[in-house]
């Protein structure tokens, strides 16, 4: 996803936001990683950490400062998170301010999350290999359920109502179907899915279908099909292999892409990418802050990592994002995994075992 020509130096500045829980244990090792895959390539990474999450929040109230999003746009490349959530914040607001304000206030509409099996064993599906899952899915990410317009009538009575409002701008919805059939066509997938539920939703979901219909005409090499998103999930489960590229709504997405990642290995492994092209993106794995498993060494790093390598690819470093998928894969066939995914390892031994993969890989020098 090389599509930073607006940043086109050689050095690259990065926001690193370890954010809550198991953010603070597998952020470093993505970090370990990045680190790696840069000197080996011969690349210069400018690295900033910045304390955002709960224990920050608990201490001065501090979600997202006022000027990050200008100071953002001005001084970093891209931005990689782990992840927020803390107990401690029975209401979520830090992680609301924070993860949902830079997805907003950066308009990162393009939520990548690549579908991706690494090995077989993985799956939880029956008699599938690598070749059946390898998909993306692009998910709307400024608009649709979460723009948080509605409210309540007659809140905590028997008579009490609450309204959730769908926003489908024609702007955003052409802007990400288009963003996904440029992908397609940038890196030769032959089809692309549609899926909504315009059979029920019929505005909203009717703007999808008038738009998707348009502008599928400008891409007649590729195979432009549309699944109702009932349909498309059961047809993810039934055979992964009828699909390259699959685009949707905010929340259909949301829930495509979790099923997306069960099926090529679970959460830990799972990368994304919250891209506004050619502009400052954030790069995060879809993991959350796993309370239940923070600090104790345990979490898998992959995700983390494999979204930093999603990064490199966007700031146009491809043979190092390369290098950083090739060393996951050789961990996940290696048995050089944590327990979660039938190995040993902790978090930190992982980082360390994939940083050292990638100092040997032999990336040739950038320079
Ligand atoms: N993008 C984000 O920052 C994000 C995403 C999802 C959830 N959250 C937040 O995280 C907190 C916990 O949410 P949740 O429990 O629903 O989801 P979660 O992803 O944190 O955890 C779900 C389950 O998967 C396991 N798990 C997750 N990542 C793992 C990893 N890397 N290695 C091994 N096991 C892993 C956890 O132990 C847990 O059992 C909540 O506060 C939630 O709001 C944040």
């Amino acid at each position: 996803m090389n599509e930073s020509s607006a940043l086109n130096s050689p050095r690259k500045r990065i926001a690193v936001i370890p954010g809550d829980g198991i953010g603070k244990e597998v952020i470093p090792e993505a970090v370990k990683v990045l680190k790696a895959a840069a000197a080996v390539g011969g690349r210069e990474v400018a690295l900033t950490e910045f304390d955002w999450g709960a224990d920050r929040y608990l201490r001065d109230g501090t979600t997202l400062p006022p000027d990050a999003v200008e100071m953002f746009h001005r001084d970093f490349d891209a931005i990689i998170l782990g992840a927020m959530g803390d107990p401690r914040v029975p209401t979520n607001i830090h992680a609301a301010d924070i993860l949902l304000g830079l997805r907003f206030k950066l308009d990162l509409y393009v939520n990548a999350r690549p579908c991706v099996l690494f090995d077989k064993r993985l799956t939880p599906l029956k008699d599938r290999t690598e070749k059946d899952v390898n998909f993306v899915v692009f998910r709307e990410n400024t608009e649709g359920l979460y723009v948080g317009m509605g409210g309540f009538f007659k809140k905590g009575t028997p008579d009490e109502i609450a309204t959730q409002e769908d926003v489908n701008s024609r702007k955003g919805v052409e802007r990400i179907i288009r963003y996904a059939f440029d992908f397609a066509r940038r890196y030769g997938k032959k089809r692309l899915c549609m899926s909504d539920k315009s059979n029920a939703l019929a505005f909203g979901h009717d703007l999808w279908q008038r738009v998707f219909k348009q502008v599928r005409t400008e891409y007649p090499e590729i195979t432009a099909t549309h699944q109702y998103i009932d349909n498309l999930l059961m047809q993810m489960v039934r055979d992964p292999s009828q699909f390259d590229v699959i685009v949707t709504s905010n929340l259909l997405g949301d829930i495509a892409s979790d099923l997306g990642a069960a099926l090529a290995g679970g959460l830990g492994l799972a990368p994304s990418g919250n891209i506004h092209p050619g502009l400052v993106s954030l790069f995060e794995p879809v993991h959350g802050s796993a309370p239940d498993i923070a600090g104790k060494n345990i979490a898998n790093p992959m995700g983390a990592v494999l979204a930093a390598g999603m990064m490199f690819a966007y700031l146009g470093w491809t043979a190092e994002a390369q290098a950083i998928q090739d060393a996951v894969r050789a961990a996940v066939r290696e048995g050089k995994t944590p327990a979660e995914l039938g190995g040993s390892l902790g978090t930190r031994a992982i980082g360390d075992w994939l940083a050292d993969a990638v100092s040997k890989s032999g990336v040739p020098h950038s320079a």
